[in-house]
């Protein structure tokens, strides 16, 4: 009761309206900096194909332009989307003004974008400390900080100065991803700047050590950042949209309290077969099998909040993607402990299984579930009547999933005749294919990758079209009294 109450708490309230402007800055972002992260997605499935595209520049290369694509995706996309869905849930669910107000918003919204534009800045003029997910150098990951402890102390401050007993779900989830990303980045990124030029710097950790401290950060970047985080999401959005409480509340608890207690031991699994001692590669899988129950634990809970509201499908194109979402949650958390399994990891590792892998959790869940809360948010945000058009969400919603079935379809396919091809000996005990065989063979998934990828963005450009038109085109609501605080039993908006 007291979590449904914290989820249906009126949203206005008359003496302390909601932080809302910067927000709206982070919705807008969001958006914009999905289409350059799907464009450079696109661009470097294209270069995989067709090598010419590289261009033969240092500045347009697949190497450098690789990780700009994994941070404007992760960081820049499903950052925007977790800071300015954070801040918008906080405050609903705990009827709490964001502690340090609008200034708050604004420096966080502000410093965010810079710490995204110096960083990308850095990849593409090569200057990189080469660890992935974390290749800004030191001066980036000095700011980082600094705007992320100023999330921590306005997410936290909003949560302590509270008017809702209950300290709804979705705020645990989101409190677990911003303390453990500023943990990871931390520990990860400790370094010493060297006289090899203003930028250059190397971590303090070297050896087997390094890699095992880098993989405990980046397999937590997933566990915590494309996964805690965005359940937070989950557990706020589809309850609104299906506009039911969540099917099971202790479920959610149960869900919570595995997963972070999980995730944080299975980092070695990106580390089978190498020089990390063969116990805590053990460790790393065993922990990466266990996870498999509160994943699905979650995303059983997420299904049947939509009980006796299946119907809603139909009318709401927002909840099908979130929906969709928790399917491709359900599905590449259970393909992960199969491939962190050593044997099966011996023909998945290094080959494009895991680019597979990777997709149908980014594109599907990261992508879904944030294309889901932007159809819910932008009317409301901007206070309109509805969405500008259903039907063009609807056809995102056909177009993006045709293009990541094809994404990973190929990938799969791709990966394991890779890695099939890669071990495939002769009966004199020799390689029966040359590298360069394998390359070839490849080249038509890539294509069809390529193609996936486009669908995928062009889905992105109708959102981005239809959200453009509900803020320009679609009525206003009707200026509606402000409601005082526990005034109204039902959702207010
Ligand atoms: C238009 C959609 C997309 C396209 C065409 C695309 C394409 C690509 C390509 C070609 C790679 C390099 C693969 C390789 O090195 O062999 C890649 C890597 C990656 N992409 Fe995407 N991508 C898309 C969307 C996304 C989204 C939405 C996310 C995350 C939210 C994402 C996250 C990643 C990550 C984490 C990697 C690195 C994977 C690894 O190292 O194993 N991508 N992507
Ligand atoms: C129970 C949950 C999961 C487990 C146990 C798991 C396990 C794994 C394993 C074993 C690998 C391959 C490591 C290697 O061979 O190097 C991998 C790679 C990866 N997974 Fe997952 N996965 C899970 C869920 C997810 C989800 C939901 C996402 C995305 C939203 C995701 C994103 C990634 C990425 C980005 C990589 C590539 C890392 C890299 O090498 O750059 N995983 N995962």
């Amino acid at each position: 009761m007291a979590a449904a109450a914290a989820l249906n708490a009126p949203s206005r309230i008359l003496d302390e309206p909601d932080v809302e402007a910067p927000i709206r800055a982070f919705a807008i972002a969001t958006m914009f900096w999905g289409i350059v992260g799907f464009l450079m997605g696109v661009l470097i499935a294209s270069e995989l194909a067709f090598p010419l595209l590289n261009l033969d520049l240092e500045w347009t290369t697949f190497g450098r332009l690789r990780p700009v694509h994994t941070s404007a995706v992760i960081f820049a996309f499903g950052g925007n989307a977790l800071i300015g869905t954070s801040l918008y849930v906080v405050q609903r669910t705990c009827r709490a003004r964001l502690f340090g107000g609008e200034e708050m918003g604004w420096f966080l919204f502000w410093g965010y974008q810079f710490f995204i534009v110096t960083a990308a800045l850095g990849y593409v003029l090569g200057v990189t400390q080469g660890k992935e997910y974390a290749e800004p150098e030191w001066y980036s990951d000095l700011w980082l900080t600094v705007v992320w402890v100023t999330y921590l102390i306005g997410y936290g401050g909003t949560i302590l100065k509270r008017r809702e007993p209950h300290i709804y779900v979705a705020n645990w989830f989101y409190l677990a991803f911003i303390i453990t990303i500023a943990m990871l980045h931390i520990v990860n990124n400790l370094a010493l700047p060297v006289g090899d030029g203003i930028g250059k710097s190397y971590g303090v950790a070297s050896g087997v050590q390094d890699a095992m401290i880098q993989w405990w950060y980046g397999h937590n970047a997933v566990g915590f950042f494309l996964t805690a985080g965005f359940l937070g999401m989950m557990y706020y959005f589809i309850p609104k949209q299906a506009d039911r409480p969540v099917y099971s509340y202790r479920l959610s608890i149960v869900h919570f309290w595995s997963l972070i207690f999980l995730y944080i031991w299975a980092g070695p699994h990106h580390l089978h077969y190498t020089a990390l001692p063969d116990w805590a590669q053990t460790l790393g899988m065993v922990f990466s099998i266990m996870l498999w129950m509160p994943s699905w634990g979650g995303m059983i809970n997420g299904l049947m909040t939509l009980s006796g509201a299946w119907d809603k499908l139909r009318t709401d194109p927002g909840l099908r993607f979130s929906v969709t979402a928790v399917g491709f949650y359900g599905m590449s958390t259970f393909e992960g402990p199969v491939m962190s399994i050593r044997a099966v990891n011996s023909l998945s590792h290094y080959t494009d299984w895991t680019i597979g892998h990777v997709h149908s959790g980014a594109m599907g869940w990261v992508g879904f579930i944030t294309f889901g809360a932007l159809y819910y948010l932008f009317p409301v945000l901007w206070k309109k009547q509805r969405l500008y058009s259903d039907r063009l969400a609807s056809w995102h919603f056909w177009v993006a999933t045709l293009g990541i079935v094809l994404y990973i379809t190929a990938m799969w396919v791709s990966g394991i005749m890779q890695g099939l091809m890669w071990r495939a000996y002769d009966e004199l005990g020799f390689l029966q294919y040359a590298f360069v065989e394998t390359v070839a063979a490849m080249h038509p998934y890539y294509v069809i990758r390529m193609l996936g990828g486009m669908l995928y963005l062009s889905g992105a450009l109708m959102m981005a079209y239809n959200l453009y038109m509900t803020v320009t085109a679609v009525e206003d609501l009707p200026t509606a009294q402000p409601v005082p605080a526990g005034a109204l039993p039902v959702p207010a908006e």
